[in-house]
């Protein structure tokens, strides 16, 4: 009886050790910065819909194979890659899936430090009371004086990078990870707090319209290349990350269930990020497609007029930095743990290098915003250039590669084995997304962004 009950207990906990990571690197800067700018320049309801359509049927398929590698694996990406090709007696080429998850991950922190460190520093601003009583005009001045000075973004985005690489150098992702027990549950209940501030505006209908009503017209090519690209970015997937926390999953878990609790919570977080914030956007008279300032022009306003906003708006932004550095921690681990297993770095050397190395490219994020705002490569500043090619194009080939490896090359009796479904149904319905939906929705959309379809 006591053996049982210990059996039971520590396979539960260690699910649940892999939820909270899994959920940490979900959950982060993607569902509550990205998320409401990305549908305000995209139209609305129809890219939303696009979105949870792609999450669906192609982001929990591929959660599902990319932690099954992992775990099959059970080590870092590109060793993983090296041996699960050697087990399926597949093209050496199969080896690159993992370097360019390596690749996309250093380049993806390179700019999602730099937001991070605006977050910290509103953390400051909201301390000081800087949105006290503010109306809309002054919080909207107060965040384009801050992005137009260098040296303020360089601090933070410094201040953030060393704090990840010092969690990852430490190995203390562990505290990190079980501290988002308590920090998703803190960010549902500020984000329906906001919800409610929402409420309370007589925009709050004209809000949800926004965000739900379907007015397909509104897509253009690239809108749905981008719905599918956030998918990808907001659960994780495509270059690794979740790969390398699958290694550490015990081999009787379920990986399927594990998969939808992870993208149910991570589609939450993201729709209430967006209900409370487009009902301030039509209240105060700004543009939904304001671009990446949208939550740091509007949440304030909020917190400067909504009673106890002082500490609201301080612990939302607190755990808006905690909720990224949870998922930076998993950007910069593909990389790190490589070096470490392959090039025999000690962990620390490893950070340092993978650490000034993104900081050094994180430069380019930051003068995107002020000095070189006008420098656009192909209509886009550095920033955005960054974020298309990581989100619109690595990671879902990334996904893709994934998906037809994990499809077509890895035999059936492994993956069959491998994710032990509760029943065949399952495990078909799986099979047949991952082989078929998943790969030609990718390689659909790719054809429709490049006007073929
Ligand atoms: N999913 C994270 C977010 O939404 C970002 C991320 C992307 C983390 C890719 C790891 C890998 O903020």
């Amino acid at each position: 009886m006591t053996t049982n009950t210990q059996t039971t207990h520590s396979h539960w906990s260690s699910r649940f050790a892999f939820i909270l990571a899994a959920t940490g690197s979900a959950v982060g800067l993607g569902n509550i910065w990205k998320f409401p700018y990305i549908t305000g320049e995209n139209g609305g309801g129809a890219f939303v819909v696009v979105y949870l359509a792609c999450v669906l049927l192609i982001g929990i398929p591929i959660m599902i194979a990319e932690t099954m590698l992992g775990r099959r694996g059970q080590r870092n990406p590109i060793e993983t890659m090296e041996m699960l090709t050697e087990e399926a007696q597949a093209d050496k080429n199969w080896h690159y899936l993992g370097w360019m998850g390596v690749i996309a991950g250093v380049l993806i922190l390179s700019y999602y430090s730099v937001i991070a460190g605006w977050a910290s520093a509103y953390v400051l601003k909201a301390f000081t009371g800087n949105f006290f009583d503010a109306d809309a005009t002054a919080i909207q001045t107060l965040f384009e004086n801050f992005v137009a000075s260098p040296m303020q973004l360089i601090f933070w985005h410094s201040l953030f990078m060393s704090a990840t690489m010092w969690i990852v150098a430490r190995g203390v992702n562990n505290g990190l990870e079980k501290s988002v027990r308590f920090l998703i549950p803190s960010l549902f209940v500020l984000l329906i707090l906001l919800v409610g501030y929402a409420m309370t505006t007589d925009s709050y209908q004209r809000g949800l319209d926004f965000m739900f009503n379907l007015d397909f017209s509104k897509l253009t090519r690239t809108s749905v290349l981008t719905a599918m690209g956030h998918a990808f970015f907001t659960l994780s997937l495509g270059m690794g990350a979740i790969m390398v926390y699958g290694a550490y999953l015990p081999k009787n878990v379920s990986i399927a269930k594990t998969a939808y609790l992870v993208a149910a919570a991570d589609t939450v977080v993201a729709l209430l990020a967006g209900v409370a914030i487009f009902p301030l956007v039509f209240e105060h008279g700004l543009h939904p497609a304001s671009g990446a300032g949208l939550i740091f022009q509007t949440l304030p306003i909020a917190f400067g007029n909504m009673t106890g906003g002082w500490f609201i708006g301080i612990l939302f932004f607190v755990l808006l930095v905690f909720a990224a550095l949870s998922s930076s921690i998993s950007l910069i681990e593909p990389a790190v743990a490589w070096l470490v297993e392959n090039k025999n770095f000690s962990r620390e050397k490893a950070c340092v290098w993978t650490g000034l190395g993104t900081w050094f490219l994180g430069l380019g994020t930051v003068f995107s915003f002020n000095i070189w705002k006008d420098v656009l490569f192909f209509e886009r500043t550095i920033f955005q250039l960054l974020d298309y090619i990581t989100s619109n194009l690595m990671l879902p080939i990334g996904g893709f590669c994934i998906a037809v490896f994990a499809g077509w090359i890895m035999k059936r009796e492994h993956t069959e084995s491998e994710l032990e479904m509760p029943c065949k149904p399952s495990y078909t319905l799986w099979r047949a997304l991952i082989r078929y939906v998943a790969p030609a929705s990718i390689f659909l959309v790719f054809l429709h962004v490049i006007g073929v379809l």
